[in-house]
């Protein structure tokens, strides 16, 4: 009898307990959104970017719509958006973008932002009327904050346009603005010494309260690649590194080099979001487990229309070609060769921006590998590949 009091008892309390809830966050980067008005009906405008990098900011509004839907299905405990949030920059469009960001907010989803290199003084902010185009209204560093007032929380401490979000009792979110714009725009991020000034009371608190901080930056906190570090990452990473490790954070949420990547330099992992304008429109779901190490996985737009989704993946396939097309012109191999290398060149290059890189032994094992060796060595997409296979991608994630 004694025993079923007191098996009874502890399984009272064992429901009386509430079960540890996760923390998930949703992360998307670099949407690069472009308020229609500003390039409808311009064909110089689409030629323009059939130049570009493969993002597809003529379906912004479409892009949009399926994010939204995305996270409202999802409901996550808050949404992060890691920067270049706008094409480049114009005011119509981070009013456009921020007010979409209402429905979220509406919905009980908070909306947390920090700005990219594209965001803040771009001097390439442009409206396109038919065959001629015009500047158009930017934004300054205060026009940001104004027009982003409802997804920042920025403190009167605060440095730039970082802020700290207490999310709930076991999770801070740390967004860090390390982008360049006061006085040169720059694509590299930086940490100045008030940011640090800023950040350290902020992990020791952290830390003595046993919460655990997700940090979020627009460049790189680690470099990805050996290819442009210094224009991809944070200048002086090392010390931000050093200062997150002493808060006990273990993950942050970059953007920036339009890439699905994410790489681990002892005990600390960079977790890259792919540009949610460039195919195959990704982005990445944090799971925190109360009082543990937070995963971030990878995931695609679901809500897309599919002949949006057609038409931006045949859009980022064309700018892929454009990119070797002109090399593969120039070299002296059979149309066989030609082809094989064409083909691996794609498949390396949407691999790569969609998050799914082959490994060193696959790119290497396939016989257009050494086609391009051979026949290329010195050209941008055989250099890109060779950076793959050689670099040091640090601890497996
Ligand atoms: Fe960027």
């Amino acid at each position: 009898m004694k025993h079923l009091v007191l098996t009874l008892l502890a399984i009272a309390m064992l429901l009386a307990v509430p079960a540890l809830a996760d923390t998930t966050l949703m992360v998307a980067s670099d949407l690069h959104y472009l308020a229609p008005s500003l390039f409808e009906g311009s064909d110089l405008f689409l030629r323009n970017i059939s130049q570009g990098d493969g993002k597809a900011p003529q379906y912004s509004a479409e892009l949009l719509r399926a994010l939204l839907d995305e996270a409202l299905e999802i409901r996550p405990d808050a949404l992060l958006l890691t920067g270049d949030l706008t094409f480049n920059g114009e005011k119509q469009s981070h009013l456009e973008l921020a007010a979409a960001m209402d429905t979220l907010r509406d919905a009980g989803i908070p909306v947390w932002v920090i700005p990219g290199n594209h965001d803040i003084n771009s001097p390439r902010a442009f409206a396109y009327h038919g065959e001629t185009y015009e500047k158009t209204e930017a934004v300054t560093p205060a026009e940001f904050s104004e027009i982003w007032q409802r997804c920042m929380l920025p403190a009167e401490a605060s440095v730039g346009l970082s802020y700290h979000v207490p999310l709930n009792d076991s999770v801070w979110l740390a967004m860090l603005d390390v982008s360049v714009y006061e006085e040169a725009v720059e694509a590299y991020g930086f940490y100045s010494e008030e940011l640090q000034e800023w950040l350290l009371p902020l992990m020791a608190e952290a830390k003595e309260n046993g919460v655990t901080v997700v940090s979020a930056t627009h460049q790189s906190l680690i470099p990805h690649s050996s290819y442009r570090p210094g224009s991809y990452c944070i200048y002086n990473r090392e010390y931000l590194q050093e200062d997150l490790r002493s808060g006990g954070v273990t993950l942050n949420l970059s953007g920036h080099i339009h890439v699905m990547h994410v790489i681990r330099q002892n005990g600390l992992t960079d977790a890259a979001t792919g540009s949610m304008c460039v195919s195959p429109h990704c982005f990445g779901l944090v799971t925190i487990p109360e009082g543990g190490e937070p995963r971030y996985e990878r995931h695609t737009l679901t809500h897309l229309p599919e002949d949006v989704r057609t038409a931006t993946a045949a859009w980022f396939d064309a700018n892929t070609r454009r990119q070797f097309l002109d090399v593969l012109e120039t070299l002296d191999v059979t149309p066989e060769e030609k082809e094989a290398m064409g083909r691996y060149a794609l498949w390396y290059q949407a691999s790569y921006f969609g998050g799914t890189v082959p490994d060193r032994e696959a790119l290497l094992a396939d016989p257009a590998y050494a086609l391009w060796e051979t026949y290329a060595p010195n050209s941008s997409i055989f250099n890109a590949i060779r950076r793959i296979v050689t670099q040091d991608t640090g601890e497996a994630p």
